[in-house]
């Protein structure tokens, strides 16, 4: 029984609940680590790729109207020309000649005292620091080889646009998506993996005619984009979509949403919805050349469509979704009628790196164990499984660490009468279901 839940969980207690259950470890670790990259374990790894999944599904698989893409990562560096990144992007930078710390100088109250050593009139001006990272290709390092680690996926997208509705036969209003790792050199990374140098990005491009609809398809990708995270269950007071004013958007986009989550150091941008009108494409197309207008053989007329674009990154999302599940509760202990606190975390059963855990009551117990081992085996097609056996308290609290929606306990009775316990994470309510019907009760619940 849940008895009370407990003040918002911190990012110190979510960072130490990811490493001991291994869902994201700094990289590198045992040289010291590297600032603003990071590692996901066995049980990370599987939530990020169920995050993705459920983004593909939903932008994609589920629609007849988006096609999918995967472009390489290093680009023509014209691309980044075109698309104004190695003109703009960048942050303002200032030094301290005191103690050489660096900082974002629209992170500092005032340029008069360094934040960190306290001096006075030590920082430097502030001064254009691109965020790109750099390369080489090939065997000379000049600037001849100098090319960029994407720092959106986006651009791929772009310049691939003919190759894409011309191949796939879709004509606009038709969009295309890409998951995909993206690099920025931030200054400052920090808050865990919500600014990393190395991410994921999940980016939908979708492109409309120029029929007066455009800002209509841009509301009804928000709206998509608000189902979504209500879908997969991320709390409602914590996400807020955010309507940027015309002085907030870049001058060609006509309408701008950041989703933005509360997470434990506040409010933080988790994805940007953007009306871009035709400046990317109009970008390539001035650089390179090469005509990417779409002509309509309908009405035999040639155009630039608009863009709406829907960028989400896909680390902040699953940060989201493990510090949005967390909870720390006091709950009554039904065998021993005292009360104990639990960490739970309430991932919703897509998103659960492990959806059933089927443990043997106790150890040694040939029969159990054998029992257990074998339903553990037969409901790996349906869900995503994982066996364990020994202390069935210890056993609940791991498993409710690591957010697993049901457990199944074989026991005595169970080799009896071939029923097994199955026990629900949120209610902790248990109750006693036929081993042979385990697959269909599961398959309705997950
Ligand atoms: N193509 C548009 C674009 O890239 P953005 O707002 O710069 O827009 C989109 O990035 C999303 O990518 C952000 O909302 C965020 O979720 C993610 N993102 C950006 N920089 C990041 C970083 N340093 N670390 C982790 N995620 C990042």
């Amino acid at each position: 029984m849940v008895m009370e839940g407990a003040a918002r969980v911190t990012l110190d207690e979510i960072t130490a609940l990811a490493k001991r259950r291994g869902f994201i470890f700094g990289s590198s670790e045992i040289y010291g680590g590297i600032g603003g990259f990071f590692d996901y374990g066995p049980l990370g790894s599987i939530l990020k790729r169920n995050v993705k999944e459920a983004w593909w599904r939903e932008m994609v698989e589920l629609r007849d109207d988006v096609v999918g893409f995967d472009a390489s990562i290093i680009m023509h560096p014209n691309t980044w020309i075109a698309s104004g990144h190695v003109a703009q992007f960048h942050d303002r930078l200032v030094d301290c000649k005191n103690c050489k710390h660096r900082f974002r100088a629209d992170h500092l109250a005032s340029l008069e005292r360094c934040p960190d050593c306290g001096m006075s009139h030590t920082l430097t001006e502030p001064r254009n620091f691109n965020l790109m990272m750099q390369t080489a290709i090939g065997p000379m390092e000049d600037s001849a080889s100098r090319a960029y680690l994407r720092p959106e996926t986006a651009q791929g997208i772009f310049v691939n646009f003919k190759n894409i509705y011309q191949s796939a036969r879709k004509k606009p209003p038709f969009g295309i998506a890409q998951i995909g790792k993206s690099f920025r050199n931030e200054i400052t990374p920090g808050n865990f993996t919500f600014r990393q140098r190395e991410f994921e990005q999940a980016e939908l491009e979708f492109f409309v005619p120029d029929d007066g609809q455009d800002l209509a398809w841009y509301e009804r990708w928000v709206s998509a984009r608000k189902r979504w995270y209500s879908d997969y269950g991320v709390r409602a007071e914590r996400l807020r979509f955010y309507e940027l004013t015309p002085e907030e958007r870049p001058h060609y986009a006509r309408a701008g949403t950041d989703v933005e989550y509360l997470f434990p150091w506040g409010w933080g941008e988790l994805e940007s919805i953007a009306h871009r009108g035709t400046y990317d494409l109009d970008a390539h197309m001035a650089l390179s050349g090469k005509d990417l207008t779409f002509f309509d053989e309908s009405t035999k007329t040639k155009y630039t469509p608009i863009l709406i674009e829907s960028s989400a990154g896909v680390d902040r999302t699953t940060l989201t979704m493990l510090i949005d599940a967390y909870e720390n509760e006091s709950v009554l202990d039904e065998s021993t009628g005292k009360e104990t606190r639990r960490i739970v975390l309430r991932f919703h059963p897509k998103i659960a790196p492990v959806q059933v855990g089927v443990f043997a009551l106790a150890r040694n117990k040939p029969g159990l164990v054998e029992r257990a081992k074998h339903i553990e085996r037969d409901l790996r097609p349906h869900a995503r499984t994982q066996y364990d056996e020994g202390n069935v308290g210890q056993l609940y609290r791991r498993q409710d660490e690591i957010g697993t929606p049901f457990c199944v306990m074989v026991d005595y009775q169970s080799l009896e009468d071939g029923t097994v316990t199955v026990r629900d994470r949120d209610s902790m309510r248990q109750e006693r279901v036929a081993a042979e019907g385990l697959a269909p009760f599961l398959g309705e619940r997950l």
